[in-house]
């Protein structure tokens, strides 16, 4: 196998492209990036200390100051941080700063997840993926978390995930910098009627098929 290899992987929330990131990188013994995290992290600074989410120079500030090695997933997980990381995200100066050290992080070999992964991160990427599924079924999946990690059904309803999540794909779709797409070369997966073993060994298949 050539080396470093690098594996890109895009797709909207709750697609399963996090559980999929996990299982190859575990399965290429190669470190992983949920780059998702890092925006998580900037919003939760900002909320911390009750700082706006609209100000540019002041997200920039904290996302120079974001310790990659100290992102905890279980604490970033919160649906409220996500909209929070949506809303930075939009922000062209903390894009670009968080940038370098994520193409740094590639650079000996990698499996990296977000938005911009195959477009703008690691354009060269030996493998790109598009996970995606249908709203419904992601909010579904949003909402049976949710309600696992205790959050009650008087205090979330699969409606208002829907909602939510509707609006966060139009932002990360929408913005101008680095918007959620698939990459030309992407492969597509869509995981509405697939389990993530099912989209795991189609991946397999397609490294494979690359002769990677
Ligand atoms: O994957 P996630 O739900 O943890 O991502 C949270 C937000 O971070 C997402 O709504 C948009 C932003 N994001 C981004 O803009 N670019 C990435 N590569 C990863 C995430």
């Amino acid at each position: 196998m050539k080396n470093p290899l690098i594996i890109a992987i895009d797709g909207p929330a709750a697609s399963g492209k996090g559980t999929l990131s996990r299982k190859l990188a575990t399965h290429f013994d190669l470190p992983h990036l949920d780059t998702g995290l890092i925006y998580r992290a900037v919003g939760q600074a900002l909320l911390q200390v009750d700082l706006p989410l609209d100000n540019e120079e002041l997200a920039a500030e904290v996302a120079q100051n974001i310790d990659f090695s100290k992102l905890d997933r279980k604490a970033l997980s919160v649906h409220e941080i996500g909209e929070a990381a949506s809303k930075v995200a939009i922000m062209p100066k903390v894009r670009e700063i968080l940038l370098q050290a994520q193409r740094d992080f590639a650079a000996k070999g990698a499996v990296l997840d977000g938005r911009d992964i195959g477009t703008v991160v690691c354009p060269n990427a030996d493998i790109k993926l598009f996970v995606t599924a249908s709203p419904q079924i992601r909010a579904k999946r949003r909402f049976d978390e949710m309600i696992e990690r205790g959050r009650t059904q008087d205090d979330v309803t699969y409606e208002a995930v829907l909602a939510d999540l509707k609006v966060r794909d139009d932002r990360d779709m929408n913005r101008k910098d680095a918007p959620l797409k698939p990459a030309q070369d992407a492969h597509l997966i869509d995981t509405s009627k697939m389990d993530i073993e099912t989209a795991f060994q189609t991946v397999l298949d397609l490294v494979k098929h690359t002769g990677l």
